[in-house]
């Protein structure tokens, strides 16, 4: 820990019962169960179940989350009109406005009773989604896909991005990659969900502040950095200069480092699989070859070993699926959605505010006052 607290690294700020972390063994669970364990095994609806309910759902009761969250697609004609009329806008720009703009057409936006939060919770989750592709659709000059209710969150957010639909392959990469951005204790993004829904602010207004600060590429902005690095650098051996020279700069590595995980991160180890399954599916082979001698030249590069986060190898596997660049933040926000919701349920349920204070370094005080005329430059 810095001695200032600076970052509030290592700082307990909340009993949680959703998300833990081992940063040294590099173990990662949501409500108890190992991430290994659910890339295996779980839908990404499962784990939205898990997420907000602390337990796995029967058949009857995914059955009826997913009929919810598909009954909620939809987002207002007033919603859709923006995204139409700002085709040029940066994607997490115009997503943290959508979001924020959902709360003036719910007319439960205010109402703070649990059963309101859960179904504003439902909204978010698949209305994120929905803003995302629709967004995408009509900046390209497209018709919106509607959402077709057989297929799961996964499917249809690549059904209602391309108006075609995934096949089995594609739609489960993309299932496991939700579920492994779904959760992540009190990452940057979380604590100011957390730090919103503590002053009892509404739900709207908590996800918001997420939005934006998932947006910095020191957090779930860096696998954008990471896929414009790996494409500017074309191939393997100009990939590893380029990242030579960027250390040498002093310029960090986008996808490597964390403030938890001292060892792997236990989703980069999945998301590596897929990034080179689908690497191979398409051909483009190039790129995953890339990652990985990067991968492998971080480990001594700085005289100590780099890990890969969850970011990086997330990049190339969305760039195989054929996903624009600048909506891979965007689809960071659509799974964590469910994280960020599952924690401002539990803060509400036992809330209070959130108020650090700060080490003073100002001017001593009780300044005199100086007249405006008698200031210096
Ligand atoms: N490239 C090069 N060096 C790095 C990197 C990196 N990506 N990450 C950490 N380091 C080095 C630092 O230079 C520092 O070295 P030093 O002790 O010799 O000065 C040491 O590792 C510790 O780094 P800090 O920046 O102090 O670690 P911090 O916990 O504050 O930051 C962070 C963590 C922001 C993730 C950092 O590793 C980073 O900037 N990574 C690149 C951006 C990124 O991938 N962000 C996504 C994180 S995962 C997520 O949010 C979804």
């Amino acid at each position: 820990m810095s001695a200032t607290g600076a970052g509030l690294e290592g700082i307990i700020a909340a009993e949680s019962s959703i998300c833990y972390i081992d940063g040294e063994a590099g173990v990662l669970s949501y409500q108890g169960f190992d991430i290994n364990t659910l890339a295996e095994n779980a839908t990404f609806e499962e784990v939205i179940y898990l997420l907000w309910n602390g337990k796995l759902p029967t058949q009857p009761q995914l059955d009826e989350l997913k009929a919810s969250l598909t009954a909620h697609r939809e987002i207002p004609a007033e919603v859709t009109a923006f995204l139409k009329a700002n085709p040029t806008g940066l994607p997490m720009h115009v997503l943290r406005t959508a979001v924020s703009m959902l709360s003036l057409y719910d007319p439960a936006a205010a109402d703070m009773s649990p059963e309101a939060n859960k179904l504003k919770a439902i909204k978010l989750m698949s209305q994120t989604s929905t803003i995302v592709t629709s967004f995408h659709r009509l900046r390209t000059g497209k018709e919106v896909v509607p959402g077709d209710p057989s297929l799961s969150m996964a499917g249809n957010f690549l059904y209602t991005l391309n108006g075609v639909k995934p096949d089995a392959v594609m739609e489960r990469v993309f299932d496991i990659a939700l579920t492994l951005h779904a959760d992540h204790e009190l990452n940057a993004s979380t604590f100011a969900a957390r730090v919103t829904a503590a002053t009892l602010s509404d739900i709207y207004s908590t996800v918001t502040s997420a939005i934006g600060a998932l947006k910095g590429p020191l957090h779930g902005g860096a696998n954008e950095e990471v896929i414009k690095l790996l494409l500017q650098a074309g191939n393997k051996a100009k990939a590893l200069e380029m990242m030579r020279e960027m250390l040498e700069n002093k310029v960090k590595i986008p996808g490597f480092g964390h403030r938890v995980y001292k060892t792997i991160d236990p989703r980069a180890i999945h998301l590596k699989k897929l990034s080179k399954q689908l690497a191979e599916s398409t051909g483009q082979i190039d790129l995953y070859e890339a990652s990985e001698a990067v991968q492998e030249a971080m480990l001594t590069a700085k005289g100590k070993p780099l890990n890969p986060n969850v970011d990086f190898y997330s990049a190339s596997a969305y760039y195989s699926l054929g996903i624009p660049v600048d909506l891979f933040t965007p689809i960071f926000a659509v799974s964590r959605m469910s994280g960020w919701t599952a924690h401002v349920l539990e803060q509400f349920h036992n809330n209070r505010l959130i108020r650090p204070r700060a080490d003073y370094k100002g001017l001593p005080v009780g300044q005199p006052w100086v007249g405006i005329a008698d200031r210096v430059a």
